[in-house]
């Protein structure tokens, strides 16, 4: 099953918006296996968004993600990164679709609350600058029972 990582962004806490966030993930079906709250220093910011790095608004997004607490997230599930990025809804809070994350509660540019990993090799990337191996959690399989059909009967999977 795929994990994705998840960045609630330092605009979201004073707006007392951690815990909706939170639940519209849950809520979807996606497993949190790991959560913490912290602050992030300026170089796991730079080494999170290295690939930003040269562009206009760098700078700013440096200083936006590391201006005070945010909340890291692992979501496990299938299709996890892709699902999460359909909630999240499209970068900028002015342009995202009413009903996703960013299109509810969001209507800046750059404030626009959280961050999620946009494929495999970035979720591993990130989920290693932000959390050691033995914060992953293990869960007990079997509350899966309801969210997907694991009889394992069909030809593509055994998560349908
Ligand atoms: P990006 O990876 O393109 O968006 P997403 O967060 O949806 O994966 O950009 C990373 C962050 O950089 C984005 O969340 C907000 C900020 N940003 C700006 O401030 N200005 C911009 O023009 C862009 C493209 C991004
Ligand atoms: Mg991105």
């Amino acid at each position: 099953m795929q994990k994705t990582l998840v960045i609630i962004k330092p605009d979201a806490t004073p707006r007392r918006l951690i815990g909706k966030i939170i639940s519209r993930f849950e809520e979807k079906g996606l497993e949190i296996v790991g959560l913490k709250m912290n602050v992030i220093s300026e170089e796991q910011a730079r080494e999170n968004y290295s690939v930003h790095e040269g562009r206009d608004y760098y700078e700013k997004l440096i200083d936006y993600i590391t201006a005070g607490p945010v909340v890291f997230m692992i979501l496990r599930g299938k299709n996890a990164i892709d699902v999460t990025r359909m909630l999240m809804g499209s970068t900028f809070g002015h342009e995202a679709a009413p009903g996703t994350i960013r299109g509810d509660y969001a209507i800046s540019k750059r404030f626009n609350l959280l961050h999620g990993s946009d494929s495999v090799e970035s979720a591993e990337k990130e989920i290693a600058i932000f959390f050691k191996d033995e914060e992953i959690i293990e869960h007990d399989q079997t509350n899966l029972k309801w969210i997907y059909d694991i009889s394992g009967d069909e030809p593509n999977g055994t998560f349908i």
